[in-house]
């Protein structure tokens, strides 16, 4: 990670040969969670309005990418994974809806708009969230024609959104504002609040590329690593980018007096410690041969990205 930038930089660390796969790939996604967030009459208006504000904003859509490029690595066309990365994009879109609550990060902006609580109300937020969790998985549940791995993705999904992995952690990082921590709980909580949805992006898409043992386990080390890292450099933009860039506020781990990785290692070994988990996470990957290509350049861009 460098120093904090503009847009223009963040496009040309995508501009890898890599980028335009990329964008197609997050273009279909953009158009599915479109078509599939429509909802019939008995959606309240209001309701649909809050879940669409937040699931279309512009968001990076790494899960589902992650998805589609683990379906990719195993050999398999990534477009019958479309369903399952849309799935974990709603369960992100809604983790991050009840992150920016009141109750919880208090936060006015998210992926550059005002939060779904601030634009609806809280209660409708609340009910965005819930609304955009339970529809993930009958989605999920109807979007595979292998039965077989509609319920293994259904666990691994809800096992990662679950109490030990995302809500857990999500639990933990409240608990834990000014208190003092140590490495190994922050670890802890940034391994189940947001490594534990990355793990379950590549494994889902090893389930759907029906991967076998030796590279199931490859997705998900380099999940875990991916997940940490991601998440220490999200802290690292917390206190080094700006709202424009982010689309969300900086420097407000701070003042929530959060337990970070810059809190409590400093940038510079915050920064080195990220850098050699992604060089991990790239290493898992070697079983795919060349088809972890994908793979290993969207680690490297996580390092490098700025918002
Ligand atoms: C933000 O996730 C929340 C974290 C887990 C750090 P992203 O940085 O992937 O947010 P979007 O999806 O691009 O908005
Ligand atoms: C959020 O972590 C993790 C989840 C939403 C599960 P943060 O609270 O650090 O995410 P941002 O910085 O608000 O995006
Ligand atoms: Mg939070
Ligand atoms: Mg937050
Ligand atoms: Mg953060």
């Amino acid at each position: 990670m460098s120093e904090p930038s503009n847009a223009t930089a963040t496009e040309s660390s995508l501009a890898s040969t890599h980028q335009d796969d990329w964008l197609r790939k997050r273009q279909r996604i953009e158009e599915a969670l479109d078509a599939y967030s429509q909802f019939d009459g008995d959606c309240p208006a209001v309701l649909r309005d809050a879940m669409r504000h937040s699931l279309l904003a512009p968001g990076k859509r790494l899960r589902p990418l992650l998805v589609l490029l683990a379906t990719d690595a195993c050999g398999v066309d990534w477009q019958i994974a479309i369903p399952a990365g849309c799935a974990l994009e709603m369960v992100h879109t809604y983790s991050l809806i009840h992150d920016d609550l009141p109750a919880m990060d208090d936060d006015d902006l998210r992926r550059g708009l005002p939060t779904c609580h601030k634009l609806f109300g809280e209660a409708m937020a609340i009910l965005a969230g819930d609304a955009l969790l339970a529809f993930a998985f009958e989605l999920l549940s109807r979007g595979l024609s292998d039965a077989g791995q509609a319920a293994a993705c259904v666990r691994e999904l809800a096992r990662a959104a679950g109490p030990t992995a995302l809500v857990g952690g999500q639990a933990d990082d409240l608990a834990a504002e000014f208190q003092a921590g140590d490495l190994q709980q922050l670890q802890h909580i940034h391994r189940r609040k947001t490594g534990a949805l990355l793990v379950a992006a590549l494994r889902m898409g090893g389930v759907i590329g029906r991967a076998n043992d030796e590279q199931m386990d490859a997705l998900g080390a380099y999940g875990q690593k991916l997940g940490l890292a991601f998440q220490i450099v999200d802290d690292l933009l917390d206190t080094q980018g700006n709202d424009r860039d982010l689309g969300k506020r900086a420097g407000k781990d701070q003042r929530h007096g959060k337990l970070t990785f810059p809190g409590l290692l400093g940038m510079e070994s915050s920064v080195r410690r990220a850098a050699t988990l992604v060089d991990e996470a790239i290493e898992a990957t070697k079983v795919f041969g060349e088809r972890a290509n994908a793979l290993q350049a969207l680690a490297r861009y996580v390092l490098e990205r700025r918002h």
